[in-house]
């Protein structure tokens, strides 16, 4: 494989443009199933080299397999596990690899969501990670520089958007993080993988068009910003033998009306340039996010005849559409709460659209143990086994023994919170630990569980005041334009 050298990410788009190189080497989309990534990052103040990375992960990987195997099990399909502080003392995988994440890809609709495992799964030492080829190694280094902001105009008064420069070190392990019903993930992970091989076989769009353009729609608060930045994040790591690396640019919708009558359709042609002036080079992955995407393509019904300034900045929009998707590194992922008032035109240019709703209760128990063993982790909660989803589900729970009685009453805090959203739920643990009796020694689980679920009631009973009116006027029961 013919890897790129590693490189210190640069911290800007004129920097990153400074450090263009060598074309990228031809993709080869993966094969789907069966197909194991290592995502080796780098430390920062390693100078090893991206082939050298891969060939030492492997090694350790061939030596250390035994001795994975009695401390724990490879990650099911779509779960990934993290190495980390199973590196040596002293070795050159420590000096070199701040961690390693493991992912097996599965086949299939199912087990690609973080909560539904399926497929066989080996134990680490029946596989030849030295020279499989089914185990793909990415080697990556994270940039530390975070956002930037970017502005399009000579005054610097229009901040048209935040970017990043990817992998980063703001985005690590949101992907792992995200918990969904369906396969979205995965499936966005296919979608753009089959977008890139369209491209580059040179397809014909006159007979077979996309336009490499993702659409999310649902309540707030159900994952859509983080997905779309954390695929943004994961298909820089993914595809790191095809790009340098990537960069996001999270549109600023607001920034882009401009209080000039008719200056705001310029507004969005000249982003889409900035834009356009990175991707030119062919080794940088851009992503586009616009968030809130009705602010920019409501629907152009709503203007009536008038020429109004939202109607050309929905012209706008589509036209740059149109001009970027000639560029075959560029992703627009794009999210809204209130698809109703979006432009079909809009719309119909999305290749993938999906729908994400609240989460299922199982959804929501996964969300709430990932933040259980968080705080386990940092001590603010003792250590206590809990069982995994699965585990659970396979165990009686109408009739809960001692060892799952904890695992237990999460899943019922878990079923009470049927309803609300992701956003909301991860904020609760938080409430929960206000309310308990503070000790120096890491708080008790079945306390905290208590505490929670009171606080899961206390959010039920809140939001429904609100539906009902209750609640303070102009909040959740107003309808407003809003779809969800
Ligand atoms: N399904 C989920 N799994 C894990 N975390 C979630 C999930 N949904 C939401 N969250 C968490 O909730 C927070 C808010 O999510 P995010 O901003 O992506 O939601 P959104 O759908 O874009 O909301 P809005 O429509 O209001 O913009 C994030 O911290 C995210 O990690
Ligand atoms: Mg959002």
């Amino acid at each position: 494989m013919n890897l790129p050298q590693p490189r210190d990410p640069p911290v800007s788009p004129l920097a990153a443009k400074a450090h263009q190189s060598a074309p990228p080497s031809k993709a080869v989309v993966a094969p789907r199933g069966g197909v194991w990534h290592v995502e080796v990052c780098l430390k920062p103040t390693s100078s090893l080299s991206v082939t050298s990375g891969v060939q030492m992960s492997r090694a350790f990987l061939a030596q250390m397999a035994d001795t994975l195997d009695s401390l724990r099990p490879l990650p099911a399909p779509g779960h990934s596990c993290r190495l980390q502080a199973d590196f040596p003392e002293g070795s050159d995988i420590q000096r070199h690899v701040a961690f390693m994440d493991i992912v097996q890809d599965t086949v299939g609709p199912q087990g690609v969501n973080g909560l539904d495992p399926v497929g066989v799964c080996p134990v680490w030492a029946t596989l030849n990670w030295a020279t499989d080829p089914r185990i793909r190694v990415h080697v990556f280094k994270l940039d530390v520089h975070g956002s930037q902001t970017e502005d399009i105009d000579e005054e610097g008064t229009v901040h048209a958007a935040l970017s990043w420069i990817l992998p980063s070190s703001d985005i690590d392990g949101q992907w792992e993080s995200l918990v969904f019903d369906s396969n979205i993930k995965s499936a966005l992970l296919d979608y753009v993988q089959m977008a890139m091989l369209l491209s580059e076989r040179g397809v014909d769009p006159n007979r077979v068009s996309w336009n490499r353009v993702v659409f999310l729609h649902g309540p707030p608060g159900t994952g859509k910003t983080s997905l779309c930045q954390a695929l943004a994040h994961k298909l820089a790591i993914r595809l790191n033998d095809q790009y340098q690396y990537g960069q996001l640019f999270e549109v600023n919708s607001h920034s882009l009306f401009s209080k000039w009558f008719s200056e705001s359709g310029n507004l969005v042609q000249r982003m889409f340039e900035t834009i356009r002036s990175i991707a030119d080079d062919p080794t940088v992955l851009v992503c586009v996010m616009i968030d809130e995407v009705e602010s920019l393509a409501a629907t152009r019904k709503a203007g009536g005849n008038e020429p109004t300034d939202a109607l050309r900045v929905v012209n706008a929009l589509l036209t740059q559409i149109d001009q970027i998707k000639r560029l075959p590194n560029v992703l627009i992922l794009t999210t809204s709460n209130v698809s109703g008032a979006i432009d079909l035109a809009f719309v119909d240019r999305a290749d993938f659209k999906k729908y994400i709703g609240p989460p299922s209760t199982r959804a929501l128990y996964q969300i709430l143990l990932s933040s259980v063993e968080e705080l386990m982790r940092v001590r603010i909660l003792q250590s206590h086994p809990l069982l995994s989803l699965n585990a659970l589900e396979n165990t009686n729970l109408s009739l809960p023994s001692d060892s799952n009685c904890l695992s237990y009453a999460l899943f019922k805090a878990a079923q009470k919170a049927n309803g609300l959203s992701g956003r909301i739920l991860k904020k609760l643990p938080l409430l929960a630990l206000i309310k308990m009796t503070p000790t120096s020694d890491g708080a008790s689980l079945s306390e905290f569980i208590e505490c929670l679920t009171q606080v899961v009631d206390e959010e039920i009973s809140d939001r429904n005041a609100l539906r009902s009116g209750n609640g303070p006027p102009g909040t959740l029961n107003n309808p407003d334009k809003t779809t969800y």
